[in-house]
């Protein structure tokens, strides 16, 4: 079988991985939030970064990206993920809405639960934008993460009042 996996983070913009068709996609009952720890990618271990994991809100839904990864190289491509998003992720099972085209799947997204160790969990928005202001690592700059996923969004036409707040703060800073 085909599967279908659902990006919210940096598989909006730089997928990486071969598909054979992608829609926008949204799960519900879910928010994305900057409250993962980046030690590997957009942080270092003394020094991490912020990225999105998903976080289970009843009455939210997050707006993301679905790719329909062929039946022939779904077990590569996962082991390249998990590879890829070995801080903390796991794989989930989740309902996948074609809310601009119609109809829906099931789908496969990267979780960082809340029990991971590289969890660092909620702050106040200007703690999270100095953070990701000050933060960098082997894949490139946490700004650079933050302002090219909001870029995504709004090629969505997709709402998330947590990354916009956020960009905004980051702009905000002075050097
Ligand atoms: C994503 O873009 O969906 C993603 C987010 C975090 C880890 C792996 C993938």
């Amino acid at each position: 079988m085909h599967l279908w996996l659902f990006g919210y983070g940096s598989l909006i913009w730089r997928p990486g991985i071969d598909f054979i068709d992608r829609r926008p996609a949204r799960v519900q009952g879910w928010s994305r939030r900057f409250w993962q720890g980046s030690h590997d990618h957009r942080g270092v271990p003394d020094a991490p970064g912020r990225v999105v994991t998903l976080i289970q809100e009843t009455a939210a839904f997050c707006d993301g990206m679905a790719y329909l990864v062929d039946r022939e190289v779904v077990d590569e491509t996962f082991s390249q993920l998990d590879h890829r998003e070995k801080n903390g992720y796991e794989r989930h099972q989740v309902s996948l809405e074609f809310h601009r085209s119609g109809g829906d799947a099931e789908g496969v997204v990267y979780i960082a639960p809340i029990d991971n160790f590289a969890y660092l969990g909620p702050a106040p928005l200007e703690d999270m934008a100095r953070q990701i202001h000050r933060s960098e690592g082997p894949s490139g700059h946490n700004v650079e993460y933050l302002l090219e996923l909001a870029d995504a969004l709004r090629k969505l036409n997709a709402e998330d009042e947590h990354v916009f707040e956020l960009e905004a703060a980051v702009r905000e800073i002075k050097t």
